[in-house]
């Protein structure tokens, strides 16, 4: 669904995304995590259409990012939740989102209906006539992702939607993009919240100018597992790094009773996604 090849934007003198090529799916949740000035928005732009690309090529569907005749049909087909909200603050919500609606093209019937929906799936549509200026920084971030779904688009950008959001808060829209994804909706979600990564991607990138790994959380995770087999000890705790621990660990057990210890409790430990993007951000700088 969303596909680029070599893709390079320039600022000036300053390389903010490079040589990227990366394939979306269909219906998947894709996360790009990467350092602040990573090129992650920057990226989001160049894919929304909103700035142009430097060199390289990117598809949204059939259609080609950088053709003019094109662009038009792609920003029909995707929706984008800014870094920046950049709502209207002295209308309501619910003006806010027909107005977009109307931009959009779609009916009244339509709007009235999207509207209804979202709202009451984010939980605002009993705040639909307040003014948006009274709003918390919350519900103008999920007002946003209402007003970029109001056109029903096949593919939804996100940059950072939970950011400043309080754990509740983080955990609806987590639910919410998941059922999008059920309504097989295409996702690129930018976001530095590692723990919501790990949890609703199908698939993660991790990018530093350049594309530094992509992959299912599972498989950047064991590439860290895989760079990195240990036994640590600390106090009286043993951390053994097996492969396959249904088979090693009776004879790891073994050898330490037979050497006189004692083994209190034994519990698993998993790498975690942080722990592999610490790594792979740490190694590139
Ligand atoms: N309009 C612009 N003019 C000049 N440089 C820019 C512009 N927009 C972005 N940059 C530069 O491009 C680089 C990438 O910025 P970008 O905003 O894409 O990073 P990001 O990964 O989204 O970071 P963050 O996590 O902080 O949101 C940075 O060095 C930034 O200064
Ligand atoms: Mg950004």
């Amino acid at each position: 669904m969303i596909e680029t090849n070599n893709l390079t934007k320039t600022f000036s003198d300053v390389t903010a995304v490079e040589d990227l090529t990366l394939r979306v799916d269909e219906g998947e949740v894709f996360g790009f995590l990467g350092p602040n000035g990573a090129g992650k928005t920057t990226t989001v732009r160049v894919l929304a259409c909103l700035i142009s690309k430097t060199s390289g090529e990117a598809r949204i569907g059939n259609y080609e990012i950088g053709n003019d005749a094109d662009a038009l049909k792609i920003r029909k087909i995707i929706g984008l939740v800014p870094d920046n909200v950049g709502l209207y603050e002295d209308l309501s919500a619910y003006r806010n989102l027909d107005f977009y609606g109307r931009l959009y093209e779609c009916t009244v019937a339509q709007r009235e209906d999207r509207i209804e929906h979202f709202l009451k799936m984010l939980g605002l549509w009993n705040v639909r006539d307040r003014a948006v200026r009274t709003f918390s920084k919350g519900m103008k971030q999920k007002l946003a992702i209402v007003r970029a779904l109001i056109h029903e688009p096949q593919v939804l950008f996100l940059d950072e939607p939970t950011a400043n959001l309080d754990p509740e808060f983080q955990k609806t829209v987590r639910d919410f993009i998941l059922e999008l994804k059920h309504e097989k909706r295409t996702i690129f979600l930018n976001t530095h919240n590692l723990d919501e990564a790990q949890r609703i991607c199908d698939r993660i990138g991790i990018l530093n100018t350049k594309l530094v790994a992509e992959g299912t959380p599972e498989q950047l995770m064991e590439s860290l597992r895989l760079g990195l087999r240990y036994v640590v000890s600390s106090g009286n705790r043993l951390v053994i790094d097996v492969s396959d621990p249904e088979k090693e660990n009776p004879g790891i057990m073994e050898a330490i009773v037979a050497a006189g210890g004692h083994i209190q409790f034994i519990t698993e430990k998993h790498a975690t996604l942080e722990e592999v993007y610490l790594k792979l951000v740490r190694d590139r700088q």
